[in-house]
Parts: structure tokens; C-alpha cells; sequence
């Protein structure tokens, strides 16, 4: 099966590419040639590749700087997903949409199930619900799958970002009361490619929209504790973590104080499960404690 992804340099994506071998063929497109800004260059890359399924897992992710830049966030995260839709439909193909759990406003206690109603606070939070709402509505063989704190070797995340700052740093200030699930993003990319393996032996997706994340749950202060306590252990940079309240962390964006997500929806019908958080993040970190050291 030949699924076409969005975004080159993604950690979705690579993280899709390095697991897809001997399960499906993936070409990676993005910018200049598959630009989600410029909808025009979406027929030729489509016509070309000729894919069995689209997986879009490009979008806007700078949650702070779209604050200041909501036209340009609508455009990556729902305009586009729109465009794709209506060619993956027109083309007789699914789209499989990423998107992510600050669709919800984190107040309540549980972890968000499919049903529960969204609300999102920020405007990236509001752009990839529009987003989810323009593949449901443009394709009806879709998969709108969302996950949360994504992490891995690729690109930026929260996890190489404690490590850069613990080389110049002894000590951090971490929010303490906001709560997720960590998701190594290969473990995401294998939930998927469950969901395409179903996809085609079924002939369709059992449900539309699903939760996908990591076992656990921490906060970002338990998330960055443990990505030193490893580090520390393997002779990598660490620094010391103070706990902090939100009040004390001033962001653009406010985040959902609660944005767990239940993946049993997604375990059910795909029968897999991503990674509990402090075993794939220890990994992780061993990984990337070690290639600095080498
Ligand atoms: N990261 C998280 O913690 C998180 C949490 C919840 C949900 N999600 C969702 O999970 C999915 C994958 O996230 P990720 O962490 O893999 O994202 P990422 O590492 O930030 O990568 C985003 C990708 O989107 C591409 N992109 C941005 N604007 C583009 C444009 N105009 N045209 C084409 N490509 C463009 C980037 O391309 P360049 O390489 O050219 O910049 C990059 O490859 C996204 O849908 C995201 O919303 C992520």
C-alpha cells in the first residue's frame, strides 16, 4: 500500500517513514513542492504519487505563535486538511487526519474520551478542530485520529528541549498542574499504520475519529524530572527541576490543565496501544544521551 504523508521533516513522518518498512510504502512531500499554505501544488503531488490513502501529518504546531498568527493557522490546519479531503474523496481515497488534544479545555479530571464535547482555548486548539470538521465533512472514508505531547528524535520537542537548556543550565522552573499523555511519535506512527492495515483489509475505518497517545499520565514537571534522572544516570546533561504553577509561566497560549486522552477506543478496534511514557521517554533519552556522547 503506497500512502503519501505530509510533512518532510515532521516527527510524525520520519517517524512514519522508519516504521513503515516492509508494511507500506511511504513518500514523505512538503514544502516548496506540497505547501499546505498554497492548495495549488496539492492536484500535481496527488497526480504523481498516486497514493492508496493520505496521511496528513503537516500542520501549523507553534501553538504560542499562532496566537499572532490565526489566518495563517486556519490556512495549515483547516483550509488545508479541507483541499485534501475533497481530492482524496474525488480521487476515491482515505485521508487519515492528525490532529490533537488541545481541541479540549482540560477541565475536568478523566481522561477525554471520543465523545466528550471539544472546547478549545487556543487558536491552534480551534484551527485543528476545524480541521477535524473539514475531513469529516469532505471525505467520508476518513480517520481523524488525535494524540498528545508527542516526543522523539525528530524535530522539536519538549523532551530535546530540556536537554539543550540542561547544558547551559543547572536549574529549571517546569509547570507542575498541567497534565498529558508523553507519546513517543513511532508509536504513533505504528498505531497508524494499524489503522491503514485494518483500513485495507476491511475496506473502511470502524469509527471516524479516535484518541491515540501514550500510557500515563505526568505533567510537565514529572516529564522533565525524568527525562534528567535518566540522563543523569547515563552521564548526560541534567539540571535541577523546580515545580511551578502555570500562574508562574506566562505562554501566549493557555493549555488545558487536563488533556489526557483515553486510547481504549483506538486498542478495541486497532488492537494496539502506544508505549507507556517513562519506559519510551527512558529510551528515548538513552538514544539521544548517547548519540551526544558518541
Ligand atoms: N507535537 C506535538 O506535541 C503534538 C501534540 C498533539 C498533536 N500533534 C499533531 O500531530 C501531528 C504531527 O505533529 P509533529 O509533532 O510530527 O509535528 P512537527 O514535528 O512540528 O512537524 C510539522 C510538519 O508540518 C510541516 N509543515 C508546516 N507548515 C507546512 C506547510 N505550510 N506546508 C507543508 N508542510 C508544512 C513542517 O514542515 P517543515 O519541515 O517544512 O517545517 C513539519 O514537517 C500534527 O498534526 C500535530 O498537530 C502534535
Amino acid at each position: 500500500m503506497k500512502i503519501l504523508v505530509t510533512g518532510t521533516s515532521g516527527q510524525l513522518a520520519r517517524s512514519l517513514a522508519e516504521r513503515a518498512e516492509g508494511r507500506a510504502d511511504i513518500v514523505l512531500v512538503g514544502r516548496p513542492d506540497f505547501d499546505l499554505e498554497n492548495p495549488a501544488t496539492f492536484a500535481p503531488v496527488l497526480r504523481s504519487v498516486a497514493p492508496d490513502m493520505v496521511i496528513n501529518a503537516a500542520a501549523h504546531t507553534g501553538v504560542d505563535l499562532q496566537e499572532d498568527e490565526p489566518e495563517r493557522a486556519f490556512r495549515i490546519n483547516a483550509e488545508a486538511p479541507a483541499e485534501l479531503a475533497r481530492l482524496t474523496r474525488l480521487a476515491g481515497i482515505p485521508i487519515v487526519q492528525v490532529s490533537t488534544d488541545y481541541v479540549f479545555d482540560g477541565r475536568v479530571a478523566q481522561p477525554y474520551i471520543e465523545t466528550d464535547v471539544p472546547n478549545p482555548q487556543t487558536v491552534y486548539g480551534c484551527s485543528k478542530l476545524a480541521g477535524e470538521e473539514a475531513v469529516r465533512a469532505g471525505n467520508p472514508d476518513h480517520l481523524v485520529v488525535r494524540t498528545a505531547w508527542v516526543v522523539s528524535r525528530h524535530g522539536r520537542n519538549f523532551v530535546k528541549t530540556m536537554l539543550s537548556l540542561a547544558a547551559t543550565r543547572d536549574r529549571l522552573q517546569v509547570v507542575e498542574d498541567q497534565f498529558g499523555n508523553p507519546t513517543e511519535a513511532h508509536d504513533l506512527a505504528d498505531g497508524l499504520l494499524a489503522a491503514a492495515a485494518s483500513w485495507r483489509k476491511q475496506g473502511g475505518f470502524p469509527q471516524g475519529l479516535y484518541h491515540l497517545a501514550g500510557q500515563g499520565r505526568a505533567s510537565w514537571y514529572e516529564l522533565a524530572a525524568h527525562v534528567f534522572a535518566v540522563s543523569a544516570s547515563l552521564g548526560g546533561p541534567s539540571a535541577l527541576v523546580e515545580p511551578v504553577g502555570s500562574e508562574h509561566w506566562p505562554a501566549k497560549a493557555a493549555r488545558p490543565a487536563n488533556s489526557q486522552l483515553s486510547s481504549d477506543a483506538f486498542a478495541r478496534d486497532f488492537t494496539y496501544r502506544a508505549g507507556e511514557w517513562r519506559g519510551r521517554v527512558a529510551a528515548l533519552v538513552a538514544e539521544l544521551v548517547g548519540s551526544t556522547n558518541s
